[in-house]
């Protein structure tokens, strides 16, 4: 059987996301080709995965390692009233990659927006993008990248080590990709089903690696420190300045003191 059916088998027939799945060995990067065919129409709901990239993207432009071993998969997804804050779409998709863990007994922290961290490194990144309507200059589509480290990789360059981990290494699982594809497509159908009512937030909150630690925040024109108390129904982070004072910050303005430049 082809991947396209193995994984569309352990979905529910009414799941509405990976009815419709393309695989490649090799690909430069699932969120450009998703983006290139959600322009030329491909409905909503067609996933993309990929064995390997060869030019994988990660967010702010920057590259994001792909090698062999790895869940790299794009959702195409066709905006609704529901669907359309890029913001909510990416932390609603990390609470279900979560949850989606959880059924394997893996335990992640989420990273506010869009990182879960696994015993303190990196073993997933989500990177949302949409594209607008030519004519009507409306939003046309939206794509859910996600990139899973799954297996240990020899060949991880030097300084992505202590950044970046994988399931294996952590906790000796050889999970199936797409045992986890279809997992994660599940939980990510049925928050994307209630993404209005943000109830991904209690997992989003209660599994947060960033609640309690300190971030260093661009506020009222000034570099602070401050704690990360809370989310706010947009995914603001709120944080509490030295003095008792709050505030709540967009992802641009905050960074983490632990973070690489
Ligand atoms: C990040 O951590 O900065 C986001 C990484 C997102 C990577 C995934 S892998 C599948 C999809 N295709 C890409 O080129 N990027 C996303």
């Amino acid at each position: 059987m082809n991947v396209s059916d193995l994984i569309r088998e352990m979905l529910p027939e009414t799941c509405s996301i990976g009815q419709k799945v393309l695989f490649f060995d090799e690909i430069d990067s699932t969120n450009r080709l998703a983006k290139e065919l959600a322009g030329n129409n491909e409905p909503h709901g067609t996933v993309l995965i990929a064995d390997r990239q060869t030019a994988g993207r990660g967010r702010l432009g920057k590259s994001f390692y792909s090698p062999d071993g790895g869940l790299y998969m794009s959702v195409i997804l066709r905006p609704t009233e529901q669907i359309s804050d890029m913001m909510a779409l990416t932390a609603c998709t990390a609470a279900a990659i979560h949850t989606a863990l959880s059924e394997f007994d893996i335990t992640t922290k989420i990273k506010w927006v869009n990182d879960l961290f696994l015993n303190d490194r990196k073993i997933c990144g989500i990177l949302c993008e949409g594209g607008f309507h030519p004519q009507s200059g409306g939003l046309d589509y939206l794509i859910i990248g996600i990139g899973l480290n799954l297996t240990r990789n020899a060949d991880v360059p030097q300084e992505l080590r202590s950044i970046i981990t994988d399931i294996e290494t952590e906790t000796g699982l050889l999970i199936d990709r797409n045992s986890m594809a279809a997992a994660i497509l599940k939980q990510l159908a049925f928050q994307l089903s209630n993404l209005s009512e943000r109830s991904f937030l209690s997992t989003y909150t209660e599994h947060s690696y960033t609640l309690g630690k300190t971030v260093i925040v661009t506020h009222e024109g000034m570099e602070k420190t401050a704690e990360a108390i809370g989310f706010t129904q947009d995914l603001g982070l709120i944080v509490r300045f030295s003095d008792g004072t709050e505030a709540v910050i967009t992802s641009g303005t905050a960074r983490f003191p632990q973070d690489m430049p």
